[in-house]
C-alpha cells in the first residue's frame, strides 16, 4: 500500500496559492482527492472531505495543535484540555454538547434575532455616512462581540475587550509557536472575565443564554467548570470567525452591484446569497482531525496519530460537485451543502446564530445603503482561514 510520502505535495506558501488560493485548490481537486502538506494530510474531494469530517476513525485535532504551538502548562492549557475541543467522540463530548446545542439550535438561535436586529441598527446608527470608514473596526468586530454581550448580559462597552481577545486567542490556528505567549495571556484574561460575569449573573438570573446555562448547571447538566469553559469557548470561537465572515460577505456582495441592489429590494434572497458567499469564499478553508487508528484512505496508509485536514476550500471549488465554481451564483441548488461550519459531533455550535447575524447585517446594509462603495479591501489566506485584513468603505445613502 502507498504511504503518506507518496501523496502529492501541496505548498500553501507557493506564489500560486497565495495569489489565487481557491482557484489553485480547484485545479488540484480535479486531479487528486488526497494530498499532503507540511501540516499533514489534506482531503480535497468534496465527498471525501464531508465524510472525513463525520468519520468515526478521526478525532479532534486540537491536542496536536496545542503541542505544535508549544502552549505551556498553566490556566490556558488547563482550560483547553478541559474544553469541548479536547474531547473525542464519546459520552463526555455528547453530554457537554447537549445543553448548548438545545439553546443554540435553529429554534433557540431564532430567539436571538430581535436582539441581533437591535445590535445591527444601533451599530449602523453610530457609523458616519458619506465618508470613508474602517468597517472592520466599526462594524464587523462590533456585531458579534456585542451579540456576545447580550448572551452573557454584559455591558456593551465590554464588546471591544471581547473582540480583541477573540482575535488574540484564535491565533492558535496559525500553528506558530511565536503566538503562544499572547494566546496564553488572552485566555487568562478571558477566564478571569468570564468568572466575573458568571458570578454577577448567578445572583440575578434573567432571560439570556448565560442565565439559561446557569440554570442547566444548577440542574446538574454541567459542572461549574464546564459552564465556565463553554462561556470562554463561545468568546474564543465567536468574534474572530464571525467578523471575518461578515467582512467577506460584504466584499463579495458589494463588489457585485447588481446583486447588492437585488438584495436591497428582495430580502428573501439574502439567505441563499449568503449560502453562496460561504461556498465561494468560506472563512473556514479547512478544519482539523487526527486519526484515532491506522486508516486506509484512497489506497494510502495513514498511521494512527496523523493530522488530517478536510480541506473545505478545495471541496467548495471542486468542479465535479459545483459546476463552474468560479461563478458566483446565488441561484445554485442548496445541495451539496457548504462545509463552512464543519459537521457531525464536532460541528460549529454558533452556526445558526452567526448566520442570523450576517443575514441581518446584509439585509440592513443592502436596504439602507444601496449605493455602498468599497474603497479598499484586502484578503489573506492561510491553510486554515480566509481573513479580511482591510475593509474601508463609505456608507452612501
Ligand atoms: C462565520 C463564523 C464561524 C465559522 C466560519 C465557524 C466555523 C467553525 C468550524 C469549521 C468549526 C469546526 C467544525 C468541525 O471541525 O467539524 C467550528 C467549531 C465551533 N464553533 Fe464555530 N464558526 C463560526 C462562528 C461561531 C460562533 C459565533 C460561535 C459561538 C457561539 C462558534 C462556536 C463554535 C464552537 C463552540 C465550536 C466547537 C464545537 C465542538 O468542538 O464541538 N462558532 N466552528
Amino acid at each position: 500500500m502507498l504511504s503518506i510520502s507518496d501523496l502529492p505535495e501541496i505548498n500553501f506558501q507557493s506564489k500560486e496559492y497565495l495569489a489565487k488560493p481557491l482557484k489553485t485548490l480547484a485545479k488540484l481537486s480535479e486531479v487528486i482527492k488526497v494530498g499532503r502538506s507540511k501540516r499533514g494530510v489534506e482531503i480535497l474531494d468534496y465527498n471525501l472531505c464531508r465524510d472525513s469530517i463525520l468519520d468515526r476513525r478521526f478525532g479532534t485535532g486540537h491536542p496536536k495543535l496545542m503541542k505544535v504551538l508549544g502552549l505551556e502548562e498553566g490556566p490556558a492549557l488547563n482550560y483547553k484540555k478541559n474544553s469541548i475541543s479536547f474531547h473525542d467522540r464519546g459520552e463526555t463530548r455528547r453530554r457537554l454538547r447537549i445543553p448548548i446545542t438545545k439553546l443554540m439550535g435553529p429554534k433557540g438561535s431564532e430567539r436571538f434575532r430581535d436582539d441581533i436586529k437591535h445590535v445591527v441598527r444601533e451599530t449602523f446608527s453610530e457609523i458616519p455616512t458619506n465618508e470613508e470608514v474602517d468597517l472592520i473596526k466599526v462594524l464587523c468586530d462590533k456585531i458579534p462581540s456585542r451579540v456576545y454581550c447580550y448572551w452573557i448580559n454584559a455591558p456593551l462597552e465590554d464588546a471591544d475587550f471581547v473582540s480583541k481577545t477573540s482575535h488574540i486567542v484564535q491565533q492558535v490556528h496559525t500553528r506558530d509557536p511565536k503566538t503562544s505567549m499572547a494566546v496564553s495571556k488572552g485566555f487568562e484574561e478571558l477566564l478571569d472575565y468570564v468568572d466575573k460575569r458568571i458570578f454577577i449573573r448567578r445572583k440575578n438570573l434573567g432571560e439570556d443564554l448565560l442565565s439559561d446555562l446557569i440554570r442547566a448547571t444548577d440542574a446538574g447538566a454541567l459542572t461549574d467548570d464546564e459552564l465556565r469553559n463553554w462561556i470562554v469557548k463561545m468568546a474564543e470561537a465567536n468574534t474572530d470567525n464571525s467578523s471575518h465572515q461578515i467582512a467577506i460577505a460584504i466584499i463579495e456582495l458589494a463588489s457585485r452591484p447588481k446583486i447588492w441592489k437585488l438584495l436591497g429590494g428582495n430580502a428573501d434572497l439574502v439567505p441563499q446569497a449568503l449560502r453562496e458567499v460561504m461556498r465561494y469564499h468560506p472563512r473556514s478553508l479547512s478544519t482539523s482531525r487526527e486519526t484515532l487508528e491506522d486508516v486506509e484512505l484512497e489506497g494510502f496508509f495513514i498511521p494512527k496519530g496523523e493530522a488530517i485536514f478536510p480541506n473545505i476550500g478545495a471541496a467548495h471549488w471542486n468542479p465535479n460537485y459545483f459546476p463552474n465554481p468560479e461563478n458566483f451564483d446565488i441561484y445554485r441548488p442548496e445541495k451539496p451543502a457548504h462545509l463552512n461550519f464543519g459537521g457531525g459531533i464536532f460541528s460549529c455550535i454558533g452556526r445558526f446564530a452567526v448566520t442570523i447575524e450576517i443575514e441581518e447585517v446584509i439585509t440592513f446594509m443592502t436596504r439602507e445603503f444601496p449605493n455602498f462603495k468599497i474603497k479598499k479591501s484586502r484578503f489573506s489566506h492561510s491553510p486554515m482561514f480566509t481573513s479580511v485584513d482591510d475593509l474601508v468603505g463609505s456608507l452612501i445613502e
